[in-house]
């Protein structure tokens, strides 16, 4: 694995939409988690402004493949000057491995610009809703970052429940144990254990949540972890659009994703889509679309300024709604089945197979 293969200036955006950030710190949480912080030139400030809960893409060479690999910002964008990243070593994890063990101080890796919708909504900063917090494992990082920022925007209680295998492997223990220290009639804090408590059940979350009912959850971290979570929640009565989920997966090796993506595009050749319309930022916009061609790539090719990340179908950057018309998705490791039945799908890995499409990238 090298550092970098680009030789772009770091300000310049390659032809795959990604810079170039070097990193200015390095930090070693746990005996298997380390946080790089990044530099952002004042020419990129704007590009690389992110908010709590968002994702930075990173392309990484490995044995002659470009891998690309998402991590979530631990840093706040209202508390912290640099953002900063937090990676946990996966058993044969290549990205993982090599971020904690080869990164150093000085280092220039390959980045594209923050993304995603794990965020909280901006719009409704000034509401009073508690604020419950589900942390599993390396699934802390998006969530202490909501954490953080909240504490400082807004007047709301939180709790944090935070699952780990064991002490030695919680992240950011002293920082959190400052915080509730320093907020104690806002913040509180549950270690769950699993070398003490085992691993969470769902008697165990609805007593966590217990005084904390129609509030707004962020769960992240191992699948069983967030499914107990999710369903406990929604059994309760907790509405699906209070309920966020992020799922920390790493996608196919560029290879299989160009057969996968050839086979798709075959598929779709033959479809005549005459209009593409795409509704973004309050604006309605008719493009082009040519067969076989994604949603995604169609948005581009008309100049439309829409959000992706990975293109590959597992960072859920890119989720817009159907409105109107058919498509057909290719790969998804984002959306859940629900999500598809409300009409969700992934633009980078989505084609019109009918005449006429419309969609919608939320506000
Ligand atoms: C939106 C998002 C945010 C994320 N945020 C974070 C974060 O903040 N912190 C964090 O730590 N992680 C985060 N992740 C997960 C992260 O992106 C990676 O998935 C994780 O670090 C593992 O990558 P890796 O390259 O080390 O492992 P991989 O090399 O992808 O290996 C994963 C598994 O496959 C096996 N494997 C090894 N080689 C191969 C091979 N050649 N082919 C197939 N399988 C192989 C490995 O043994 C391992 O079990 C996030 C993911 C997403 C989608
Ligand atoms: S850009 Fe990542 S899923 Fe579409």
């Amino acid at each position: 694995m090298g550092t970098q293969q680009l030789n772009l200036n770091p300000t310049e955006q390659s032809a795959s939409g990604s810079y170039r950030l070097q990193v200015c710190a390095v930090i070693d949480e746990t005996a298997d988690a380390r946080s790089l912080v990044f530099d952002v030139p004042e020419s990129l400030r704007e590009r690389f402004r992110y908010k709590p809960g968002q994702f930075l893409s990173f392309r990484v060479p490995c044995a002659g493949k470009l891998l690309t690999r998402c991590y979530s910002m631990a840093s706040s964008p209202v508390c912290d000057a640099r953002p900063k990243v937090t990676i946990k070593r996966v058993d044969g994890g290549r990205v993982s491995n090599w971020m904690n063990q080869q990164v150093q101080v000085g280092d220039w890796l390959e980045v594209l610009p923050p993304a995603g919708h794990f965020h909280l909504d901006e719009r409704q900063a000034d509401n009073e809703r508690p604020l419950v917090l589900f942390g599993g494992g390396s699934g802390i990082t998006p969530v202490f970052s909501i954490l953080k920022s909240s504490l400082q925007t807004s007047a709301r209680p939180i709790k944090l429940i935070y699952a780990n295998r064991d002490e030695a492997s919680v992240i950011f223990r002293d920082e959190l144990r400052q915080l509730a220290k320093a907020n104690p009639e806002r913040l509180e804090v549950v270690h769950i254990l699993d070398s003490v408590q085992g691993f969470l059940t769902d008697a165990q979350v609805r007593q966590l949540v217990r005084g904390h009912s129609a509030g707004d959850y962020f769960i992240c971290g191992p699948g069983p972890f967030m499914d107990t979570v999710e369903s406990t929640l929604l059994a309760l009565g907790e509405a699906a659009v209070r309920i966020h989920v992020e799922r920390f997966v790493s996608p196919p090796d560029p290879d299989e994703v160009l057969a996968q993506e050839a086979l798709a595009r075959a598929a779709a050749a033959d479809s005549a889509c005459e209009a593409l319309i795409v509704e973004l930022d309050g604006q309605r916009h008719e493009i082009a679309c040519r067969p076989g061609d994604t949603l995604l790539q169609s948005c581009k090719a008309a100049g439309l300024e829409v959000p992706f990340s990975c293109e590959e179908g597992f960072c859920g950057a890119c989720m817009c709604t159907i409105q109107e018309g058919e498509t057909q998705l290719a790969r998804n490791d984002v959306l859940s089945a629900k999500e598809l039945a409300e009409g969700w799908t992934l633009a980078c890995q989505s084609r019109p197979t009918g005449a006429r499409v419309r969609l919608k990238f939320p506000d």
